[in-house]
């Protein structure tokens, strides 16, 4: 059980700049998830810290030992991919076992861990069969078995559960969260699923083209993201983001409407000038759409598409040039083509600078 630190780690091949000026502090037993777009450099962290790469610049610490140096023999983690390469020949016992066998632990103890491994994972009635004999979710158990017995300090795990249908997943993302704690094991998790992230971590690291972006805990991020694209990548559907210009007096006229709102109090007024580009963000579960009109900041739209989801109606509104997009309860009613107010929840908007992205 240890913290992971990397300082300021840097990985290139060749030109390719894979990670740069990377900062991540893991903390003990801390199940944090990177989540990322692909080629944002994911896998690369983990392969740094597994030690199956060494970095270009910076340092990598667990606790207070750097491990730069450090064969990946040698730093007791344990890995879990996507492809999790059982061994075809061999029974799920002797799969489970491999880590400890090679290792020279007497069998006596290997037999012990097999048997609380197993009954840890509730696999214990397969463990004589081969990997061609079990379902997908079953072999991702053997895999997670393989890589927890060894007890090792820190657990990585490269998109361990992109292979398994929809449903298996979303049980295994309970049954991970849960191993995890009660192994209390730090777990470094890499997936480009935002559902998985927020669902599983305690905290989440956020990264785009080889930068951390945000790291925060999954209510944070998804409350406050730092910039308009942390905010845009996160949420299904995702945040709105609709330009604006400010106008006198706290008033925001939305680009390609004819629309004009208030900024709520909140919003940091003295920072905005009339006159300045911003970008609003509002989270299609903080509107709400009518076919009346309502006090406050609202605007005019017709209504576009609506989709169904069961237990809530994502509805589209064409705001001009634009669509809005609002989570409405499930049997919401409209026709296409209907006008309709919404009504953004002003307490929960997000303003960024235009230019930068950055949250004000
Ligand atoms: N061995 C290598 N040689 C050259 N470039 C590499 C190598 N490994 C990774 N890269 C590049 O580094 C960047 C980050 O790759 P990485 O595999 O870390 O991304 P990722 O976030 O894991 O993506 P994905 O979600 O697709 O798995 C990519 O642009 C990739 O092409
Ligand atoms: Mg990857």
């Amino acid at each position: 059980m240890v913290n992971v630190a990397l300082k300021n780690v840097s990985k290139r091949y060749g030109n390719v700049v894979a990670l740069e000026g990377v900062g991540l502090d893991v903390r003990d037993k801390e199940f944090l998830t990177i989540l990322g777009p692909s080629g944002g450099g994911k896998t690369t962290v983990l392969r740094l810290i597994a030690g199956l790469e060494t970095p270009s610049e910076g340092e990598i610490y667990f606790g207070d030992k750097k491990v730069n140096d450090i064969s990946p023999r040698d730093r007791n983690v344990s890995l879990v991919f996507q492809n999790y390469a059982l061994f075809p020949h061999m029974t799920v016992y002797d799969n489970i076992a491999f880590p400890l066998a090679i290792r020279n632990t007497p069998p006596d103890e290997v037999k012990k861990r097999v048997k609380e491994v197993a009954e840890l994972l509730e696999i214990t009635r397969l463990l004589d069969r081969k990997p061609k004999q079990l379902s997908g979710g079953e072999q991702q158990r053997v895999a997670l078995g393989r890589a927890i017995i060894r007890k090792p300090d820190v657990f990585l795990m490269d998109e361990p559960l992109s292979s398994v249908d929809a449903s298996l997943r979303i049980a295994m993302r309970t049954e991970l969260k849960k191993l995890q704690k009660t192994l209390e094991t730090t777990l470094i998790y890499v997936t480009h699923d935002q559902t998985e992230a927020m669902t599983m971590s305690d905290r989440i690291a956020v990264i785009r083209s080889g930068k951390i972006v945000q790291i925060d805990s999954p209510d944070v991020i998804y409350d406050t993201p730092r910039d308009d694209w942390v905010a845009s990548f996160i949420g299904n559907p995702p945040m709105n983001l609709i330009d604006g210009v400010i106008g006198a007096n706290g008033q925001v006229q939305l680009s390609g409407t004819q629309s004009s709102m208030m900024l709520p109090k909140s919003a940091s007024a003295d920072k905005l000038t009339s006159g300045a580009k911003a970008r609003i963000g509002v989270r299609p579960e903080d509107i709400h759409v009518s076919s009346q009109p309502l006090d406050g900041m609202s605007c005019i739209g017709e209504i576009y598409l609506l989709e169904s989801l069961g237990d809530s109606t994502i509805v589209d509104v064409k705001v001009g040039s634009s669509i809005i997009r609002a989570r409405e309860k499930a049997g919401f009613r409209a026709q296409i083509g209907d006008k309709v107010y919404l009504k953004f929840d002003d307490r929960r908007l997000a303003i960024f600078d235009s230019q930068t992205g950055t949250r004000i």
